[in-house]
């Protein structure tokens, strides 16, 4: 099929990609030039793992191509794929980036005879597609929906993961307009073979992939709210209490005496917070979405305080032993709001280091790829350095707190932590590091959910 896609970001191009690969004739519109022309170098703009590769395949097969110009993407394609970013700002999801692809496929549709479908990708808030996007394509294209298909299909990929994500996924949910809206859909995931594909109303797509968000998100705070309760009482580690939850079989089955460790499980543990750029927005706008609806969702709002209070525990808990965090060199291990990706929005390492130099500390930000995208979030000043580094940015250093655990930080051993730190404090914001093994060692462990 032909495919346009509008929005080359973390999912459009991951998108973009993933379909040419499967033999579609896909082109990708982004309103920045430099990402079009990095695209058409077969650069990839964003680290993905594997992204790159298969970008100049298919750029190589003639079967993907990158332009700022919609009109001409829109009138020689069939379906075109909205994937602009849905932000969260001023109280609620933004939506502006959908109303202008909106308009602008609607205006393109005024002109074009064929049948098209028109298909959001993006995460948007129940009612978006079948009342905002269809009203502005019916008011710019002087057609009516049914003239036109529509249909919602979310996203579920995850950042660092993407590629393989999207290649094999657990389920394709399509939210269809119309019978014809789906069976062109269809189409797209043909060689998707064994997937499940849902097939369900537009509003229905857009709940499913909040539920499916929120959910996980509550899982995470779930495990920090357990882990603040386990710090109260001596003597009781949160990793040993959640191992003891899950390995009931409802959470963990085992199958031929084998414990199926199933991903789910992963959520329930405490840490430093969930970051990214889909769990907090995303959470966000639903409990603002339900509110605006008459329901004040309590579990969900809880959900993101305990979120939100998560990282600057871990700050707390280091200025009680070190009495005062002034000019004290504290190293932040881990930019990324997960390994694996330069994606930095909403990560925790932000607000650890806003934490930390509100208490004057000296914070130099570590990570092997995310330290452009973070110096854009917060500036290199006098109190704040970043290095690629970690070895050069632990000597001498009075603490290090672990954010992002990349597998070069999780293999720091006890003995190198002693070598390049004066006395060392260590804080385990992942729960990576064995206590033991460390303290024998001389450093001073700090563990969420652990005192
Ligand atoms: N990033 C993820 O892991 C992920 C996963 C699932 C779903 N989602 C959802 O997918 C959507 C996109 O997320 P993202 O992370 O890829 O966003 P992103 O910010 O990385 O990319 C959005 C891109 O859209 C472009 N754009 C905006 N308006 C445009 C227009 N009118 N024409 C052409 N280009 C335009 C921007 O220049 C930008 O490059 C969001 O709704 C997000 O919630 C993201």
């Amino acid at each position: 099929m032909k495919i346009s896609v509008i929005g080359t970001g973390y999912v459009g191009l991951v998108t973009g990609v993933c379909l040419a690969s499967k033999g579609h004739q896909v082109i990708c519109i982004d309103k920045q030039s430099e990402i079009v022309n990095k695209i058409n170098n077969k650069m990839s703009p964003i680290y993905e793992p594997g992204l790159e590769d298969l970008l100049c395949k298919v750029i190589e097969k003639g079967n993907l191509a990158a332009t700022t110009d919609l009109k001409s993407a829109v009138m020689n394609t069939d379906i075109s794929i909205i994937s602009v970013g849905t932000p969260f700002g001023d109280g609620k999801i933004d939506l502006s980036y959908i109303e202008s692809a909106a308009q602008e496929i609607g205006n393109v549709l005024n002109e074009k005879k064929a049948y098209h479908v028109i298909c959001v990708k993006s995460t948007v808030i129940p009612t978006t597609t079948d009342s905002l996007v269809k009203t502005i394509l019916e008011n710019t294209s002087g057609k009516k929906a049914g003239d036109f298909g529509l249909a919602m299909n979310p996203e579920f990929l995850r950042e660092g993961k993407a590629v393989e994500d999207f290649m094999f996924p657990d389920r394709i949910v399509i939210g269809s307009y119309d019978q014809e809206s789906f069976e062109t859909m269809k189409k797209v995931y043909q060689d998707f073979f064994d997937a499940p594909i849902i097939n369900v109303n537009l509003r229905t797509a857009e709940m499913i992939k909040y539920t499916a968000n929120a959910l996980l998100a509550t899982l995470i705070s779930y495990s920090n709210e357990v882990s603040v309760i386990c710090e109260k009482v001596s003597c009781v580690d949160v990793k040993e209490v959640l191992e003891g939850v899950t390995l009931d079989k409802r959470f963990n089955p085992r199958v031929n005496n084998q414990l199926i460790n199933p991903g789910m499980i992963s959520y329930l543990r405490a840490g430093c917070g969930f970051g990214g750029s889909c769990f907090p927005k995303d959470v966000q706008a639903l409990s603002a979405f339900s509110k605006e609806m008459g329901y004040s969702p309590s579990m969900i709002q809880a959900t993101l305080e305990i979120n939100e209070a998560q990282p600057y525990r871990l700050i707390e808990r280091l200025h009680s032993i070190l009495g005062t965090l002034e000019n004290k060199k504290i190293v932040v291990l881990g930019l990324s709001f997960k390994p694996e990706t330069d994606d930095i929005r909403e990560s925790p390492s932000l607000a650890i280091i806003k934490g930390l130099l509100a208490k004057r500390a000296k914070v130099i930000g570590v990570d092997p790829i995310a330290i452009d995208n973070t110096k854009k979030h917060i500036p290199q000043n006098d109190s704040l350095t970043y290095s690629v580094d970690y070895k050069n940015a632990l000597k001498d250093a009075e603490a290090a707190i672990l954010v992002t655990p990349w597998p070069d930080y999780i293999n720091i051993s006890p003995q190198e932590f002693k070598e390049l730190m004066k006395e060392p404090i260590l804080v385990d914001g992942r729960r990576v590091f064995d206590k033991s093994s460390y303290e024998a060692a001389g450093v001073q462990y700090i563990g969420v959910g652990l005192t």
